[in-house]
């Protein structure tokens, strides 16, 4: 397996990723699919800004990681909020470990202060993921969604990256 950034044609992989967690999971609170053309346009700012990664395993995308602007007032300008998703057939291989990693390491490179990970509660997998590279739990805001009619609380994970 190796973690490279994304380029354009891997949209449709990674669109197809998303799309799975929005239709199966409470990981994205939103109902509504992306379509291809969405799935571009959603990527290609990631890619503008360098913060969108993909997993390779057996020469296709396994899953992806991206991060990008926390809340849009310019004072948040230091706070990145970071998404990583692994395709189910390939859960608990270290995949998403790797993603994360490359993740940070941009980040970090490119100066920003602070990243955030928004979580839903009840999600174990993703929790133990961001507890293992640092982030430390700041809070868990209670029924800030809600999605296949059950409100689902939020927990807020920070990493300090300078
Ligand atoms: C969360 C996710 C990205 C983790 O990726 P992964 O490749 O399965 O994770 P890894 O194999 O690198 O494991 C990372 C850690 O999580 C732990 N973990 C994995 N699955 C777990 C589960 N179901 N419950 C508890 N811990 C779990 C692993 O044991 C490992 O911890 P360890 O090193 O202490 O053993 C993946 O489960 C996923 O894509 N889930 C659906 C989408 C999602 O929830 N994304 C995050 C949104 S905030």
């Amino acid at each position: 397996m190796t973690v490279r950034p994304a380029r354009p044609d891997d949209a449709e992989a990674v669109r197809s990723i998303r799309n799975h967690a929005i239709e199966h999971s409470t990981a994205l609170w939103t109902d509504t699919p992306q379509n291809p053309a969405q799935g571009v346009t959603w990527l290609a700012a990631h890619l503008e800004r360098g913060s969108a990664f993909v997993a390779e395993a057996d020469g296709e995308v396994a899953g992806f990681a991206v991060y990008g602007p926390w809340r849009e007032l310019e004072g948040y300008r230091h706070t990145m909020e970071n998404s990583v998703y692994v395709r189910e057939d390939r859960h608990g291989l270290g995949i998403g470990s790797a993603l994360l990693a490359a993740l940070v390491t941009a980040a970090r490179e490119a100066g920003h202060h602070v990243m955030i990970a928004g979580i839903e509660a009840e999600n174990a997998a993703s929790i133990r993921l961001h507890e293992r590279f640092g982030f430390q739990h700041v809070g868990t805001v209670p029924e800030a969604g809600i999605k296949f009619g059950r409100r689902l609380a939020l927990t807020l994970m920070r990493l300090p990256l300078t």
